[in-house]
């Protein structure tokens, strides 16, 4: 029997993915130990996990280096890969959003030229051309994206609000919605006709478990 190989998406998904897949059956105590390790196995149901930056995720799937993803449907959005999206697993939900200072309410589609921050370029792009048929400049950051209204570089940013915690510390609030995000199970398209027993049970187990 040949391995199967998860991408688990480093950080906030981490621990409650790992969690899962433990319930499910898979021996995750290796990935566990907290060492420097990229690269993890369970030798008896066969499968190896491989942990990789979020946005990343896709990448490895896409291309077969695994066969099964799990990572967020903001990242899904944004990296653009061509996968099979098996499961919505329901957790690590949060919103996609548009947020500034309050007094941008009222000035959303009169700006002359507004400046979108964002780490979701593409999530952005989407919005403002497919939905809001706005012409807007995208300015992409790599993080602590809600700096960009407060030093004046951006009047807008467009990002993934949870508890909203980070907004309100920062005194932004949340202007418009764009969608709901949550992880997701995607499969490589080839490992899907090839290993779809295996990993149709394993996403039937999942699913039992949410
Ligand atoms: C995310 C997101 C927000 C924050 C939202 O950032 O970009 O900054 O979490 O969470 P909250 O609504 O619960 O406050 P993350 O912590 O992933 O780091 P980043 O700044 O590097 O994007």
């Amino acid at each position: 029997m040949r391995y199967i190989t998860i991408a688990l998406a480093k950080g906030r998904l981490a621990e409650i993915t790992i969690d899962l897949l433990e319930k499910a059956g898979l021996c995750v105590d290796e990935v566990r130990e907290k060492s420097r390790k990229l690269i993890f196995t369970d030798e008896v149901n066969k499968f190896k996990f491989i942990l990789v930056k979020a946005s990343d995720v896709p990448t490895y799937v896409e291309y077969g280096a695994a066969d099964i993803g799990v990572v967020g449907y903001d990242t899904l959005l944004q990296e653009k890969r061509d996968l099979y999206e098996v499961l919505d697993l329901g957790f690590g939900k949060c919103k996609m959003i548009v947020a500034g200072p309050e007094k941008m309410k009222d000035k959303l589609s009169t700006v002359n030229h507004m400046r979108v921050a964002s780490k979701y370029t593409e999530i952005a792009k989407d919005y403002y051309h497919h939905v809001k048929k706005q012409s807007v400049e995208i300015i992409k950051l790599n993080g602590s994206v809600e700096l960009a209204p407060l030093v004046g570089l951006s009047e807008v940013i467009v990002d993934i609000v949870e508890s909203g915690k980070t907004l309100k510390e920062n005194g932004l609030v949340v202007l418009e919605e764009i969608c709901d995000l949550s992880a997701r199970f995607v499969v490589n398209r080839v490992s899907m006709k090839m290993e779809k027993e295996r990993i149709m049970a394993l996403a039937q187990k999942l699913n039992s478990l949410l």
